[in-house]
């Protein structure tokens, strides 16, 4: 078992090293060694909290109090944790690959923390507010917030800029990650369940377009059936092999 591993950890190394273009895709199992929870699972942020009312724009409109309270608790968390080996490994690759790009479902911010610097949020960031009024995007990191924040251009309320269940992606970074996922010959899948669409789509689509497909996550997915390769084990042990 142990020999068989080393083996395929050690003809990955070859592909990485040999790849042009290396697109990972990232999600909550990256963070779950630095701390924060995952959102399904044993103890997923969703079995204790209901998605209807939490993470939705209607949630927000009925209770703006309710839902800052629940990201404001999500943030000082994650203030309080940070970026472990998964997140360094993917900063090395970056820095050692031709081309390199990271899309994260997350909005902890820990990727960049730890040094990636091509970084698109296809989720948002939880340390960004945007106005519900004139949509401007602000950075925003006091923990804890004082009170509901209000947009200093126009006086509205201010809210996470984040994806919301029910609404689009931004389009800006879809394009950038569509044009990624397109050109590259290794998509790396970590830590994420593959069920929330559309970035769970993502494998198929770079598949077809001639990727290599390895997953790295601590039990099979949605995924596995599609990737060529699935590296069973946790993000922050897995990762730092392939150096
Ligand atoms: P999930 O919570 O759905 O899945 C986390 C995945 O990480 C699971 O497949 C776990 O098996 C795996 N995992 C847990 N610990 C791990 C570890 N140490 N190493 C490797 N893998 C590990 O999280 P996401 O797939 O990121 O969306 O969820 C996708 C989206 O659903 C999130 O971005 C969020 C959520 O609702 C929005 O908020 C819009």
């Amino acid at each position: 078992m142990v020999q068989d591993l080393i083996q395929r950890i050690e003809q990955l190394k070859d592909r990485i090293r040999g790849s042009r273009y290396i697109v990972a895709l990232t999600g909550a199992g990256v963070s779950a060694e630095s701390g924060v929870p995952t959102f399904r699972g044993k103890n997923g942020l969703w079995k204790d909290y209901r998605a209807e009312d939490l993470a939705t724009p209607d949630a927000f409109a009925r209770n703006p109090q309710l839902v800052w309270e629940w990201y404001d608790w999500r943030r000082q968390l994650i203030a309080s944790v940070t970026y472990n080996p998964a997140h360094r490994t993917l900063v090395e690759l970056e820095k050692n690959s031709p081309r390199f790009t990271l899309i994260t479902q997350n909005v902890d911010g820990l990727h960049q923390k730890a040094g990636s610097t091509n970084v698109l949020e296809i989720h948002g960031s939880i340390w960004k507010l945007r106005c519900t009024l004139c949509s401007d995007i602000s950075e925003n990191y006091e923990v804890p917030l004082k009170a509901l924040p209000y947009c200093s251009m126009c006086g509205g309320l201010l809210r996470p800029h984040v994806v919301w269940f029910g609404e689009s992606l931004p389009s800006d970074v879809l394009v950038k990650a569509d044009n990624a996922l397109n050109l590259c010959d290794l998509l790396m899948v970590i830590g994420t369940s593959g069920v929330v669409q559309p970035v769970a789509s993502f494998p198929y689509y770079a598949r077809t377009k001639g990727a290599f497909v390895l997953e790295v996550n601590v039990e099979r997915t949605l995924i596995s059936h599609i990737a060529h390769e699935t590296i069973l084990g946790k993000a922050g042990e897995i990762l730092p092999l392939f150096l």
